[in-house]
């Protein structure tokens, strides 16, 4: 089988497309023929050595957390799924044995880790984090929703948004930005979203959001949300000083849920302005599994088409990485391996 491989981390010169036996598996296990695995800013860190979760012993790295395809193989003991079933996977790695993994919600597990190795014509995996597609769910759809979408549903309701709430979305266009924006559209709350393209600001405004601000300067967008309104919730995946501009123009009482770091690690929080003002910033990651099934619904009952801005073969998956490297992204892009 082709695999779409990262040989070094620099950038998408690093792709290279190489041959790999196809995986046999193991008790417990399932092999997926790929014919879909999307990709997002998490493969890309890995890319281009910003993820602690990958190290150059690790390399060549077959990236790609997002599959979905048809059931090729199943070793001994599964019985949730068997070959030719059309399948996504949820691609939360978890303990099974810490207080979260009992308790609840999974995403907290103390080991929490996620599956790697999409980006390649089959793949062995967890048959228990396999979800099984409803005949109408294409695996092309059900690829693109399992980071974005499931982490956009974790924040959203991290943040209770609920009908008539004023939601500010920063960096509004990527995978987690139109997830957000579409979620917080179908549940009647009303959205504020930004982009530094007018050409993507227009594709925001056609999936629902209601007020569009084109930068992505943090004290620009201060001003420019303040004249709008206080937002109810800030679902912020840039970080860095979107956190403290987020912090600012939340409403008393408001809540800032944080996903991602794209425009920084490091922020400085007024700390009065958090307790006087009774803000809230809560950290948020993936989602649950169930939180998949209940994605997988929404596109089985046509309340939710995942937005999928452009397809690839896999010898083009470089050409995937450039693109969202250079931001010309609008919601998500797959490969077909
Ligand atoms: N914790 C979790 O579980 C989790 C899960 C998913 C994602 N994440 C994180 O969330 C972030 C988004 O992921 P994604 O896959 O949705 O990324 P993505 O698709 O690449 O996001 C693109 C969006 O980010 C904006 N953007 C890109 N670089 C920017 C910069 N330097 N400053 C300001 N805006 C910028 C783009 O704005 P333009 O329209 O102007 O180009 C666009 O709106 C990443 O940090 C990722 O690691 C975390
Ligand atoms: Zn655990």
């Amino acid at each position: 089988m082709k695999v779409a491989a990262f040989t070094g981390f620099g950038g998408p010169e690093d792709v290279t497309v190489r041959e790999m036996n196809v995986p046999e598996p193991a008790e417990g296990e399932a092999v997926i023929d790929v014919h879909t695995c999307a990709i997002n800013r998490h493969d890309l860190w890995i890319l281009e050595g910003d993820s602690a979760m990958v190290s150059s012993e690790a390399l060549p790295f077959v990236s790609g957390l997002d599959i979905a395809g048809a059931v090729a193989d199943v070793g001994d003991g599964v019985e949730s799924v068997s070959a030719g079933d059309h399948v996504v996977l949820c691609p939360n790695q978890t303990c099974g044995a810490c207080r979260f993994c009992r308790e609840g919600p999974e995403n907290l597990c103390e080991r929490f880790s996620l599956f790697h190795g999409g980006l390649a014509g089959h793949a062995v995996v967890d048959a228990d984090r396999l979800l099984t597609l409803p005949d109408n769910v294409e695996t092309t759809a059900a690829a693109a929703i399992p980071t974005a979408y499931m982490t956009a549903l974790h924040m959203f309701r991290r943040a209770k948004v609920g009908p008539g709430d004023l939601v500010f979305i920063p960096g509004a266009t990527g995978g987690v930005g139109v997830a957000a924006t579409q979620l917080v559209d179908a549940v009647g709350a009303r959205s504020i979203g930004t982009s530094t393209s007018a050409a993507k600001l227009d594709r925001l405004s056609e999936i629902g959001t209601d007020f569009t601000i084109e930068t992505d300067d943090p004290e620009t967008l201060r001003d420019a949300v303040t004249d709008i309104g206080a937002p109810d919730a800030v679902l912020n995946h840039l970080g860095g000083e979107y956190t403290e501009m987020g912090l600012d123009v939340l409403r008393r009482g408001g809540r800032m849920v944080i996903c991602g770091r794209t425009a920084g690690r490091r922020s400085e929080i007024d700390v009065p302005q958090l307790f006087l003002d009774h803000k809230h910033v809560i950290g948020s990651t993936m989602g649950t599994q169930t939180d998949l099934q209940t994605l997988v619904q929404l596109l089985a009952d046509g309340t939710l088409e995942p937005v999928i801005d452009d397809e690839y073969d896999l010898s083009d998956t470089d050409q995937a990485f450039a693109d969202m490297q250079n931001r010309d992204i609008f919601g998500k892009l797959v490969v077909h391996p």
